[in-house]
């Protein structure tokens, strides 16, 4: 029998160390769970039913490819991406600041959930067909696509103290957006990326007035709006007009994902308080107002805004035993 050799110079010894190395390394550094094949033998058709879904939702309503998209950021940013936006019931997620008259296409997700039912029952998480369901809606309104990690299970309560808090306003300084995603596990790159979701997509009077009127002691309009789009914007909303009438949030190009929101950003168009802040702000001056400028190219940005997707996607997911496969995405199981 050889004798256990344990010296560096022998090459069996390096080879075992390699070996153990990459086994450790993989165990600690790949943070996701999630897989692209999940449901390969369980539900093949998944990718293609939730396509389908998406793609006739968004020609019954271009806007809903919006609407999908920010489900699943509402989604991740409360303890995980969990389906808990999606839960009915007065202490739900819908009726939380960030959602209540603001969040919609859950009757889209409804009707994906029954057509993937009726093929893979009991199988599909709801958390992950609105991961499927954002990535299909970008990739239709224009943008770029990828693979959506997937293996999520959905949780078993809502957390509206939780949208509350941890999901941004528009009127939010930029530090404050840059500490909401960072309690998430996300950089400041993600939070510019991300916030190119915003080429498409509407925001309703009541999410940027405070911009037109009475803005500041110094000024009664916000300095860093372009003054045509200013005026452009108090004729839509009048003071005490509908806060509930809507307008795009990428002027330039309304349902296309392109990078026209970075353009935008840098000719003083931005339309929340939040968007233009990257570019115009004090501390955008140091941290965000380079890359807002590096968007303006649209691969660029969509290499990174891919990348951000899968890192918000992969935002605390509950796996393996946890939480449940829900039966109708608006309820918990029995
Ligand atoms: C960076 C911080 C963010 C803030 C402060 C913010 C804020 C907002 C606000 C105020 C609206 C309009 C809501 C309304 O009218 O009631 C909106 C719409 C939207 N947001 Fe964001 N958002 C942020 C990041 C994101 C991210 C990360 C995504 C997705 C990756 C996203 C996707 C969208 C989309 C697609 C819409 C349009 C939805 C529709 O037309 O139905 N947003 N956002
Ligand atoms: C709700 O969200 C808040 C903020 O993220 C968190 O501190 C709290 O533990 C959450 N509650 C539940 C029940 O998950
Ligand atoms: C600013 O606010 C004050 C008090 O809230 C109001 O009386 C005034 O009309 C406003 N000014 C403008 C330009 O809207
Ligand atoms: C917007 O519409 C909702 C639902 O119809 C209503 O309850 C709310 O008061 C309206 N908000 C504003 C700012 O007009």
């Amino acid at each position: 029998m050889p004798e256990l050799r344990l010296e560096m110079n022998d090459p069996n010894t390096v080879r075992v160390c390699l070996l153990v190395s990459i086994v450790l390394l993989s165990c600690f550094c790949v943070k996701s769970q999630l897989t692209t094949d999940f449901y390969s033998s369980t539900c093949p058709n998944l990718l293609k039913i939730v396509r389908k879904q998406v793609k006739d939702a968004i020609k019954r309503e271009t806007r809903m490819a919006a609407s999908l998209l920010r489900l699943h950021f509402h989604d991740c940013f409360v303890n995980g991406c969990d389906g808990s936006v999606l839960l009915d019931g007065s202490n739900g997620e819908k009726f939380a600041g960030p959602n209540l008259n603001s969040a919609r296409g859950f009757e889209v997700v409804d009707s994906i959930k029954r057509a993937v039912e009726s093929q893979c029952s009991g199988v599909v998480s709801c958390a992950d067909i609105l991961a499927i369901a954002a990535r299909d809606s970008v990739l239709l309104s224009g943008g770029p696509t990828w693979k959506v990690l997937l293996g999520r299970r959905d949780g078993l309560v809502a957390n509206q103290t939780g949208s509350n808090t941890n999901i941004p306003s528009p009127f939010d300084t930029l530090d404050t957006i840059i500490n909401k995603f960072a309690n998430v596990g996300l950089n400041t790159i993600d939070v510019v990326a991300l916030s190119g979701a915003h080429t498409i997509g509407s925001a309703r009077c009541v999410t940027f007035s405070n911009r037109l009127f009475n803005f500041s002691t110094a000024d009664a309009v916000d300095p860093t709006l372009d003054s045509t789009m200013a005026a452009d914007l108090q004729s839509l909303c009048p003071e005490n007009g509908d806060g509930n009438k809507t307008t795009s949030l990428d002027r330039n190009s309304i349902d296309l994902f392109d990078s026209h929101y970075f353009t935008n950003l840098v000719n003083n168009k931005g339309l929340l308080s939040s968007d233009q802040i990257l570019f115009s702000s004090d501390e955008a001056l140091s941290i965000t107002k380079a890359i807002v400028e590096k968007y303006t190219d649209s691969s660029t940005f969509f290499t990174d805004f891919v990348n951000s997707m899968i890192n918000m996607g992969n935002i605390n997911p509950l796996t393996g035993s946890n939480g449940e496969i829900r039966k109708n995405c608006r309820v918990v199981n029995s």
